[in-house]
């Protein structure tokens, strides 16, 4: 297995692989550590706000070990059967409850190839279903009713995502699944990490319009009415649609109207819209970020535009 060859001097190798296998931007330390986790045998727990990379993480991770991976996709309708397995009805009809009637589920194959079960947003799971994983977790084996134990071998392992705690929609897990993970927290990118992949992610080259985008998307996070701001999602979305737009602040807020009201999340103490905080966050962003400001002209040039209507083109309000 990949990982059992990791030493401290190669780790920061491995990461550097998995880094330009799937283009990922910044995130050394947290594939490092993620690394460090999964190679000493631990179950991993990724952690943070929409949009913030946690699958592209757990996938690269899962995907770098080299063993067979399982995946889940946690909503609360999800059962305990879907999990180990169930019986196929007409095959237990023939042969009754047999191991040939049994269809082995995402957590049974991991645990019986020795393979990764990559659950994205764990939290959303029910309780019962949640339980289930907690011998899997520490002993490495669940009872299956009429089937008997399945142990895992050697190299199973679970990697989770999930939304914070105080995300609506999201419950939390119990303190004896909690426990059982290594928890790797994520928040946001720095700007020029943002910029570099909304570039990489939409090939967009004007390196202004990637600015003036991350600038919004950003601000949208600190803007007072707003209770979630935007992740990196809106940005690239933004950067696709701009690509069939001009670059001057209407083709900015037009693309914003578009990508920003289904990402962001109003306070509800907020007396203004959706629409009406987007043009606050233009504003602040698009007239303070270098890339609209009026080019340094030389003052007869700017005289020049006085009054041709030129400037106020531009400006909707
Ligand atoms: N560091 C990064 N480098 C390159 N692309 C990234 C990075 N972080 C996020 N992305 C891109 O941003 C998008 C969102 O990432 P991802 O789906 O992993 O987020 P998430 O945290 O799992 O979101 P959610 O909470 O909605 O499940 C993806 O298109 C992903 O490729
Ligand atoms: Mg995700």
């Amino acid at each position: 297995m990949r990982e059992a060859s990791l030493t401290q001097d190669t780790l920061y190798e491995a990461v550097r692989e998995i880094k330009s296998r799937h283009s990922i931007v910044g995130r050394d330390e947290e594939l490092a550590e993620a690394l460090m986790c999964v190679s000493a045998g631990r179950h991993i727990l990724i952690e943070g706000p929409v949009g913030v990379g946690k699958t592209v993480l757990a996938s690269s991770i899962a995907e770098y070990l080299g063993r067979p991976i399982f995946r889940v996709d946690g909503d609360e309708r999800y059962t305990e059967q879907k999990l180990t397995g169930w019986f196929d009805p007409p095959a237990v009809m023939q042969r009754g409850y047999t191991h040939e009637s049994f269809i082995s589920g995402p957590l049974s194959n991991a645990m019986t190839q020795g393979g990764i079960l990559f659950i994205n947003e764990l939290n959303r799971l029910n309780e019962g279903v949640q339980n289930v994983l907690l011998p899997a977790m520490d002993e490495g084996k669940i009872e299956i009713p009429r089937i008997g134990t399945i142990y895992a071998k050697e190299g199973f392992l679970i990697i989770s995502t999930q939304n914070p705690r105080e995300f609506i929609a999201t419950s939390s897990i119990s303190e004896a699944l909690s426990d059982r993970f290594e928890l790797l927290p994520l928040s946001y990118q720095s700007e020029a990490e943002e910029r570099e992949i909304v570039e990489r992610r939409t090939g967009t080259r004007d390196r202004k319009v990637v600015e003036t985008i991350v600038a919004i998307i950003r601000e949208t996070r600190v803007h007072p009415s707003v209770r979630r701001g935007a992740s990196i999602r809106a940005a690239t979305s933004m950067a696709a649609i701009m690509n069939y737009l001009g670059t001057d602040v209407e083709d900015y807020r037009k693309a914003a109207y578009l990508a920003l009201p289904t990402r962001i999340e109003l306070r509800e103490d907020s007396k203004k819209n959706v629409y009406e905080i987007i043009d606050e966050i233009i504003d602040k962003a698009v007239f303070s970020s270098a890339s609209l400001k009026p080019e340094a002209k030389p003052q007869d040039a700017v005289e020049d535009t006085k009054g041709t209507g030129e400037e106020k083109k531009t400006i909707r309000k």
